[in-house]
C-alpha cells in the first residue's frame, strides 16, 4: 500500500509515479488525517510513504499518524522524502520509528524537487520547477523499482551536519518557527474556502466568508498556495513571492 502526505503536490507526484511502477493505488493521507480516519491495512503487505521533509524529518502529523495507526502483522517499510535539498539524518528516526512499530525498515530515498517552504525561501518560478521535477523522475522511478523488486533501498551517507539538522534543529524548529500567526487573508479573498478544505488539521475556518487560522499549524503551505487569488500572506515573507505548486 503507497501513501502519501503533501502539501503543494510534490510528493503526490512522487506517489503517483511509484503508483504507476508498483501497479498499485497510492492512498492520500490528508484526508485520512483531516477526517481523523484509520485505515486497514492487511498483514504482511508492503508499506511505503511517500511524504515531503520538514526539518530534516518526515513531518511530526505523518509520524504521530502511524504512530496512532494500528497495524496487523508484520511490514516491510520504505520512505520517499521529496525535499527541497537534503533529508539530514532522518533515516534514524525513521529506523526508531520501525521499530516501535515493529515494521522491517526497508529504507527511504531522497529525491530533490522544488523548494515550497515561501513562509521561508522563495519558491522557485514555474519554469524552473519543471526543470527540477524533469531531472527527479529518473531517480523518483528507479526508487520504485527497488521498491517493486523488494530490495533494500541504498543507505544515505550522513555528516555531523546531518545529525545536527535532525536533531537538535527539529526539536528547537517546531517550538520555535511553527506556528499559524502570521498567516492573514487581504481583501481580494473570495471566501471560496479552499484554503479551509485544504488544511490536514482543520485548523483554517471561514468567519464571515473569512478564513481565520488556529493554533494546530504544521507549516504545510497547503492554505497559502492553494488559494486561487493569492490572497494569503504569511507576515512579510511571503509578499511578492510566487505561490507554489507541483507544476506537472
Ligand atoms: C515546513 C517545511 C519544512 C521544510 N524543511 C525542509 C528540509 O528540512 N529540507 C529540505 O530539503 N526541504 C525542506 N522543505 C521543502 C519540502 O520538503 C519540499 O519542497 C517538498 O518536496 C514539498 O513537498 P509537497 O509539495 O509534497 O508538500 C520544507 C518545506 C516545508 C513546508
Ligand atoms: S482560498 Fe483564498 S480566496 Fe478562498 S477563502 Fe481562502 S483566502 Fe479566501
Ligand atoms: S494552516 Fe495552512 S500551513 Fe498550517 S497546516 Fe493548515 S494548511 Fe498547512
Amino acid at each position: 500500500m503507497i501513501f502519501y502526505f503533501s502539501g503543494t503536490g510534490n510528493s503526490e507526484y512522487a506517489a503517483k509515479q511509484i503508483s504507476e511502477v508498483l501497479g498499485e493505488p497510492a492512498v492520500n493521507l490528508n484526508d485520512t488525517i483531516k477526517e481523523k480516519e484509520g485505515t486497514a491495512v492487511k498483514p504482511e503487505e508492503r508499506l511505503v510513504f511517500v511524504v515531503p521533509t520538514y526539518a530534516w524529518r518526515i513531518p511530526r502529523l505523518v509520524e504521530a499518524w502511524i504512530q496512532k495507526v494500528r497495524f496487523e502483522g508484520t511490514h516491510k517499510v520504505y520512505f520517499v522524502m521529496t525535499c527541497g535539498g537534503g533529508i539530514g539524518n532522518a533515516e534514524k528516526y525513521l529506523q526508531k520509528l520501525c521499530e516501535q512499530k515493529h515494521f522491517t525498515y526497508m529504507g527511504c530515498a531522497e529525491i530533490v524537487m522544488p523548494e515550497n517552504y515561501i513562509a521561508m525561501y522563495p519558491a522557485p518560478e514555474e519554469m524552473e520547477a519543471k526543470m527540477i521535477v524533469t531531472k527527479a523522475v529518473p531517480e523518483i522511478r528507479k526508487t520504485a523499482e527497488y521498491i517493486r523488486d523488494g530490495r533494500k533501498l541504498p543507505e544515505i551517507k550522513i555528516t555531523l551536519q546531518d545529525k545536527i539538522k535532525s536533531g537538535i534543529i527539529n526539536d528547537i524548529y517546531y517550538p520555535v518557527c511553527v506556528h499559524a500567526d502570521k498567516f492573514y487573508a487581504k481583501d481580494n479573498c473570495i471566501g471560496c474556502g479552499k484554503c479551509e478544505k485544504a488544511c490536514p488539521l482543520n485548523n483554517v475556518k471561514l468567519q464571515d466568508n473569512r478564513p481565520v487560522w488556529g493554533t494546530r499549524c504544521t507549516h504545510c503551505m497547503a492554505c497559502i498556495c492553494g488559494c486561487p487569488v493569492e490572497a494569503i500572506e504569511y507576515g512579510k515573507k511571503s509578499v511578492g513571492q510566487p505561490r507554489y505548486q507541483c507544476p506537472v
